[in-house]
C-alpha cells in the first residue's frame, strides 16, 4: 500500500552512546525537539484523562439505576463510547507521539480504520436508538447536532474507505480530494457529535443526576478533549491543501 500520509513529524536523531565498562555498543535515540514532543505527549496524556473522565461520567449516568437499561441510558453509552471514546482515539493514532506512535503508518493506519469503524457503527446505532425511541424527531438543538453526527460520520465512513485506497483508486478520484474531503467530513462529525454531547449534558436529567457545577465542568472537558483532537487533522488538511494548491 503507498505511504499516502504526510507524516508531519521531524525525523529522529539516533546516537550511537558507547558503553565505557564491557564494551557494548548501545543505541539511544534522542529527538531533534524535545520541547515540541514533550507538550505533544502531555497533550496525549491530558487527551486521555479527559476520555477516562467523560466517558467515565456518562457510563455512571446511564448506570446509576442498574439493569434493564431503557432507551436512553443504551443511547447515552453507545454515542458516548462510540463518538469520545473510539472515534477520539481513531484520529489520535494518526497525530504524531500518539499511542500507538511507535507502530508504522501503515499499522496506524489499519489501528485508526477498525476503531473509525467500530466506533461509527456503535455511535450510529446509539442514535437510532433513541431517535426511534421518539415521536417527533429532531426537535430539540440535541438533537439536530445528533443527526448531522450520524450523516457527516455515515459520509467519512464510506469516504474513508476511498481515502485509504487512495492509490488504487486515483483513476477514479484524485487522491487529495479523497483524503481532503475525509479529513473535512470526519472532523466536523467529531465536533457535531461533542456540540450534541454539551447539548445532553445540559439536559435536566444529567444536571439533577451529576450537579450543576459538574456538569459544567463537563461540558468544558468536553470542549478542551474536541479541541485537543482536531488540531492534527486541522493541520494536516492545511499541510495537504496548500500542498494541492501549490502543484
Ligand atoms: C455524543 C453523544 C450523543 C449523541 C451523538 C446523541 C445523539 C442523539 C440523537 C441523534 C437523538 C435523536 C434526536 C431526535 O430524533 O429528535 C438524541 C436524543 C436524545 N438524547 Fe442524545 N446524544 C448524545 C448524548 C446524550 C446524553 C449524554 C444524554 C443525557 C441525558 C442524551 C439524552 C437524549 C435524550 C433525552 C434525547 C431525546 C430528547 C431530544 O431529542 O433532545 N443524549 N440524541
Amino acid at each position: 500500500m503507498p505511504p499516502n500520509f504526510n507524516d508531519l513529524s521531524p525525523p529522529e536523531r539516533i546516537d550511537v552512546v558507547e558503553a565505557p565498562k564491557d564494551n557494548v555498543v548501545t543505541q539511544e535515540i534522542v529527538p531533534s525537539n524535545v520541547g515540541i514532543k514533550a507538550v505533544r505527549s502531555f497533550a496525549t496524556l491530558l487527551t486521555h484523562i479527559l476520555i477516562g473522565i467523560i466517558v467515565g461520567v456518562s457510563l455512571f449516568f446511564s448506570l446509576r439505576n442498574g439493569t434493564p437499561l431503557g432507551a436512553t441510558p443504551q443511547h447515552v453509552i453507545l454515542c458516548v463510547i462510540g463518538y469520545q471514546f473510539l472515534m477520539a482515539e481513531a484520529i489520535l493514532t494518526l497525530a504524531p507521539d500518539s499511542w500507538v506512535a511507535s507502530l508504522s503508518l501503515k499499522h496506524r493506519r489499519w489501528v485508526h480504520t477498525g476503531l473509525q469503524i467500530i466506533g461509527s457503527i456503535l455511535a450510529i446505532v446509539g442514535s437510532f436508538i433513541k431517535m426511534a425511541d421518539k415521536e417527533v424527531n429532531f426537535n430539540t438543538l440535541h438533537g439536530k447536532f445528533g443527526l448531522a453526527a450520524v450523516v457527516f460520520t455515515s459520509v467519512s465512513l464510506v469516504n474513508g474507505c476511498a481515502s485509504l485506497y487512495a492509490y488504487e483508486l486515483r483513476k477514479c478520484i484524485p487522491g487529495i480530494l479523497s483524503k481532503l474531503t475525509h479529513i473535512c467530513f470526519g472532523t466536523v462529525a467529531f465536533v457535531m457529535a461533542s456540540v450534541c454531547l454539551c447539548y445532553g449534558i445540559d439536559k435536566g436529567s444529567f444536571r439533577n443526576a451529576l450537579s450543576t457545577r459538574f456538569a459544567d465542568s463537563l461540558i468544558i472537558m468536553t470542549g478542551t478533549l474536541t479541541t485537543i483532537v482536531i488540531i492534527n487533522p486541522l493541520l494536516t488538511f492545511y499541510v495537504k491543501f496548500s500542498g494541492a494548491i501549490k502543484n
